[in-house]
């Protein structure tokens, strides 16, 4: 079986090929990130737009790489949600006309279960049950993944997501975008311990994140340097950033340690574009380790937004079957990855 899958959520444009015999033959990305830092974060009719332009070229691209024709393909997967509206409907409409066009099945899929089927596409494969740690620029969540489609939610951040908490920590100190990746390279000259960030939901039982009070945390620390004299102080702006980011990896490996110990579970997948952050894959492997828990990382370049995990999570609703075929363009802005369920249920 070869898929295509198509991803345009939110501000990148991707195509990837797929083949569940020979692996991933071909992914293709083209990143808006140029057009959007003037704006200093996504414009969703820009991104739109661009998608409608970028997406076509890229199905080329694939195909050519993959070495594959469109004959060869059974299906064509895309990102039904959650996303910015009109950028999804870029690549479902262009999805859901190929698939017509060949005959083949149309898989509309979630974004976020890309992401968390994102590490099947390594050679080492996590086994369910598994616990999973997603953590993107929209969510935050520990999920006891039992199966495709059957996930249990544990617990979730009660206001910021992580990668939010990064990207606005970023822009307080005048970063740019996108604020996550430059504010982790900001922290690694500067010194542990200079600033003391909160992590709220520490101390408190359960699984929930709020990263909400960091920003004002920030906020006041810029404000204080500002006021000292201090804004353009390199060294005090990296100790900020290496404050921001240790609270963010301290809440996060507290909580994701927690539910390892009260479930048992002895495999941990790392999903969504914050488990690119080094700081952060460090302090999971040394958790996972200490439990003697196996744990799974996308290669750098999945943890983002990527079509291979599209491709992956497609193929594996397409092997499963149970696929109602519409001709219905599906484009959903909110779809709770909670209101999954496992093929044939
Ligand atoms: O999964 P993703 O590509 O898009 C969403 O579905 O949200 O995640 C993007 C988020 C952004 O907030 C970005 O700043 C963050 O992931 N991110 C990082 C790093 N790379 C991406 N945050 C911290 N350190 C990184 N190295
Ligand atoms: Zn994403």
């Amino acid at each position: 079986m070869r898929i295509l899958g198509i991803e345009s959520s939110c501000d990148e444009s991707a195509v990837a090929v797929l083949d569940d015999r020979l692996g991933l033959l071909s992914h293709e990305l083209f990143s808006q990130v140029d057009l959007h830092r003037l704006y200093g974060g996504v414009v969703p009719e820009l991104a739109s737009r661009d998608h409608v332009q970028r997406l076509l070229p890229l199905v080329r691209q694939a195909l050519a790489r993959a070495g594959t024709t469109l004959a060869e393909l059974d299906g064509v997967a895309y990102t039904a949600g959650p996303g910015l509206v009109g950028a999804l409907l870029t690549g479902a409409a262009l999805g859901r006309s190929m698939a017509f066009a060949l005959g083949v099945p149309a898989v509309p899929v979630h974004h976020l279960e890309g992401h968390l089927l994102a590490p099947l596409l390594e050679d080492r494969v996590p086994p369910f049950p598994h616990l999973a740690l997603l953590v993107s620029g929209g969510h935050t969540m520990l999920i006891e993944v039992r199966g495709l489609g059957d996930y249990h939610l544990m617990g979730e951040t009660r206001d910021d997501a992580a990668g939010e908490a990064f990207d606005k920590s970023a822009k307080l100190l005048g970063l740019p975008y996108p604020g996550g990746p430059e504010l982790a390279r900001l922290a690694e000259q500067g010194r542990p311990g200079i600033f003391e960030f909160p992590r709220p939901m520490l101390d408190r039982p359960g699984y929930e994140f709020s990263f909400s009070g960091l920003k004002t945390a920030v906020m006041l620390a810029v404000r204080e340097g500002e006021a000292a004299g201090l804004g353009a102080d390199g060294q005090r702006r990296a100790d900020i950033a290496r404050g921001v980011q240790q609270a963010i990896v301290e809440s996060l490996v507290g909580k994701t340690a927690r539910a390892l110990d009260d479930t048992g579970l002895s495999h941990l997948v790392v999903a969504g574009g914050v488990s690119a952050n080094r700081a952060l894959r460090d302090a999971l492997h040394s958790a996972a380790t200490a439990r003697g828990v196996a744990i799974y990382f996308p290669r750098f370049e999945f943890c983002t937004d990527n079509a291979a995990m599209i491709a992956v999570a497609g193929l594996a609703r397409l092997k499963a079957g149970g696929q109602a075929q519409h001709l219905a363009i599906e484009a959903r802005a909110q779809w709770p990855l909670m209101s999954l369920r496992a093929p044939g249920t």
